[in-house]
């Protein structure tokens, strides 16, 4: 069978297929610590359940509007209202089955042959993947660790060209856990509206944020910059809501309404049933999420601790979102068995056999010199997989 040549382009997503290979060890009895997963490890909270519960007995279990419920829609504009002084009106909405199938639809209406999208690596794994399906060129803006992972006017000037047409901002970022301040934020706002650009906030890990740090929303710089963004988010991180698949888009009505007639003619409507529940979760008070945030503060603080005290490895303290981003160069080139240790990817699968703890390879994220660790999981599991780590590590030569 000859295949489109776009499905050769891509590969299944990696973290997704670390976090089934853990499942799957753990399903047949292997004592596995998954720090793969990208999902909080709290249960949805029983308001929202409630909610679900409560649609489905009425009756609401039939296809709805397909950009999504005015319902929800109105929520969610209250939302951006209350958190970021944003107005926009439903029409300027865009309700989908979670923030990857937005960020998709939102690649089908915008990107195309000959288009360049600027990608700040490290980068979350879907974004280049969603741009080479639809036959752009991902463009790596290279950040620097020992900067934090800064981006400057100078650095985004160096890599636009005639041909770029968007760039993806992703603050908290995932992977490495960096919250974007206003200064870079006007940066990029700034090299935008000089080149025409198309701002794309991926805001996901907006509620996720340490040590008092703030979010700022691109979108709320200014009229100017909010009518060429458009901001992603969803309830999947915020409210442990990662299998109801609600994800959200607000911005230009334009692309929007291209969005939304592309889903029309996919998946329809997100679940009706997890709308409902997406609408009580929106309205909830906060305080499932800064309770959930706090135990993700103790967890992150123990990783990284236990992190930077091993030799070889050293890991920067994340502000934002769920994960440990430690750089692992100085472990890489190291002896096991009979070959050497050279690649993030190599390192994974040696911890994987070694010490049977899951995490992902930093390359998927645009990184030879890292590996992704989630504290989405219990202070014991980081106590477990760490100590199993240190001491997989010391059977190195
Ligand atoms: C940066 C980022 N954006 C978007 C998503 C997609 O979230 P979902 O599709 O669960 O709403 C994720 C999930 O891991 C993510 O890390």
């Amino acid at each position: 069978m000859r295949l489109a040549a776009r499905a050769g382009r891509i590969t299944p997503s990696p973290t997704l297929s670390m976090t089934a290979m853990a499942k799957a060890m753990a399903a047949q009895g292997i004592d596995v610590v998954d720090f793969a997963s990208g999902e909080p490890d709290f249960d949805t909270p029983e308001a929202v359940k409630a909610a679900a519960a409560a649609a489905m007995r009425a009756g609401f279990t039939k296809y709805t509007a397909p950009s999504g419920i005015e319902e929800l829609k109105h929520a969610i504009a209250k939302k951006f209202e209350t958190d970021q002084g944003l107005r926009y009106d439903t029409s300027q909405i865009l309700v989908s089955c979670g923030a990857k199938h937005t960020l998709y639809n939102l690649a089908e209406a915008l990107f195309e042959a000959g288009d360049e999208v600027l990608l700040l690596s490290p980068f979350w794994v879907s974004y280049q993947d969603q741009v080479l399906l639809n036959d752009a060129k991902p463009v790596i803006i290279q950040t620097r660790e020992d900067d934090g992972y800064a981006i400057t006017r100078s650095l985004l000037e160096s890599c636009v060209t005639s041909r770029t047409k968007a760039i993806i901002v992703n603050s908290p970022c995932n992977p490495t856990g960096t919250t974007y301040d206003r200064a870079m934020l006007e940066a990029i706002a700034e090299v935008a509206l000089r080149h025409d650009l198309v701002i794309i906030s991926d805001e996901i890990y907006e509620k996720i944020l340490y040590d008092g740090t703030q979010h700022i929303s691109i979108a709320s710089l200014g009229p100017e910059v909010a009518s060429r963004t458009l901001v992603v988010n969803g309830v999947s991180k915020a409210y442990a809501m990662t299998g109801w698949r609600i994800g959200y888009a607000a911005g230009p009505k334009e692309l929007i309404t291209a969005m939304a007639s592309i889903q029309s003619q996919s998946t329809s409507n997100p679940s009706s049933i997890s709308q409902k529940a997406a609408v009580a979760a929106l309205q909830s008070d906060g305080t499932f999420t800064q309770q959930m945030v706090a135990e993700f503060d103790c967890r992150r603080r123990l990783m990284v601790e236990r992190l930077n005290a091993i030799p070889g490895i050293r890991c920067r303290m994340p502000s934002g979102a769920f994960y440990a981003f430690p750089n692992v160069t100085g472990v890489l080139g190291r002896r096991h068995g009979t070959g050497a240790i050279t690649s993030p990817a190599e390192l994974a699968n040696f911890f994987l056999q070694e010490a049977r703890v899951v995490v992902v390879p930093g390359e998927p994220f645009g990184s030879c010199s890292h590996i992704r660790l989630s504290y989405a999981t219990s202070l014991e599991a980081v106590r477990r997989g760490l100590d199993r780590m240190e001491a997989a590590l010391k059977s190195l030569r």
